[in-house]
């Protein structure tokens, strides 16, 4: 494998959970929006929301960002032009979210480059009304995700993923023999045990249904933790259609202009 400064940094980045109280400076945050910027995109369908400091932000990280879904600015653009939006919103999203992950994931690297970590949160959908009312976002415009960012306080070991085998399928997808299955969970399972992720997290997901629990900090590793997570977990997609419906967008339907 080769190795250089950058790919170093990739391979050694982690989530960070626990910031120190410096603030990053006006230069740094311009520097990480200006990097964020230069993603490459479909059509600039995001903006990045921010908050400094103050009570309330999650892991106490002195900076949260906010990616957002935007159509609300193309749209001004493009009403100069004189074109109404014909193409459907939900292919606008599925550009848009392109746009926005890409976006984010340029400024995790060019925070990294900076000496500063950073976390994404994924409730920000769930939470879209607090998050419109919050920074008084317009029609058009839905949050994605969230990011921490700050200088770091920890400094935990990369986590374990997939073997390559189970990652990078060259000209054809392979069908999994069960000895495939079992070598990449234990990659990750026994990773995760290695760094005692779960019991240093305090957290198992609890489970429902009077389902018994046979686990403890010893075994529950990533691919219970995922089966519990995605097994469990039942956001309605009628309350997610109905929050990106209060903010203009219609998945269902052609676009009426
Ligand atoms: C879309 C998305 C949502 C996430 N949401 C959360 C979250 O709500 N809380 C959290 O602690 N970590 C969250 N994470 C961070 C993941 O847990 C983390 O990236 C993953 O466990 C791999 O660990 P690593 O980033 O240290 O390599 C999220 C990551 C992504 C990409």
């Amino acid at each position: 494998m080769i190795h250089n400064e950058m790919i170093d940094t990739l391979l050694n980045r982690k989530s960070i959970r626990k910031y120190t109280r410096q603030m990053p400076t006006d230069e740094q945050i311009e520097t990480l929006a200006r990097v964020a910027q230069q993603a490459p995109f479909a059509a600039q369908m995001c903006s990045l929301l921010l908050k400094k400091g103050g009570t309330g932000m999650p892991f106490r990280a002195p900076l949260l960002f906010t990616v957002c879904f935007d159509l609300h600015k193309l749209e001004r653009i493009m009403e100069k032009r004189n074109w109404p939006t014909k193409s459907c919103d939900l292919s606008l999203l599925l550009f848009g979210l392109q746009d926005a992950v890409l976006m984010a994931e340029n400024l995790v690297i060019a925070a990294e480059s900076l000496g500063m970590g950073s976390c994404f949160i994924g409730s920000a959908p769930y939470q879209a009304k607090t998050i419109i009312k919050k920074y008084n976002l317009p029609k058009r415009v839905f949050p994605i995700v969230q990011l921490t960012v700050g200088f770091p306080a920890e400094d935990p070991p990369p986590r374990p993923r997939y073997p390559l085998d189970y990652f990078l399928f060259t000209d054809s997808y392979p069908e999994f023999t069960d000895e495939m299955i079992d070598r990449a969970m234990s990659v990750m399972d026994d990773g995760y045990l290695a760094q005692d992720y779960y019991r240093k997290a305090k957290y198992m997901v609890p489970l429902e249904d009077g389902r018994e629990e046979t686990f403890t900090y010893d075994t529950y590793g990533w691919t219970e933790h995922m089966g519990r997570k995605w097994g469990q977990w039942t956001p309605s997609p009628k309350q997610l259609l109905a929050a990106l419906k209060s903010c203009g967008f219609d998945l269902m339907n052609n676009n009426k202009s």
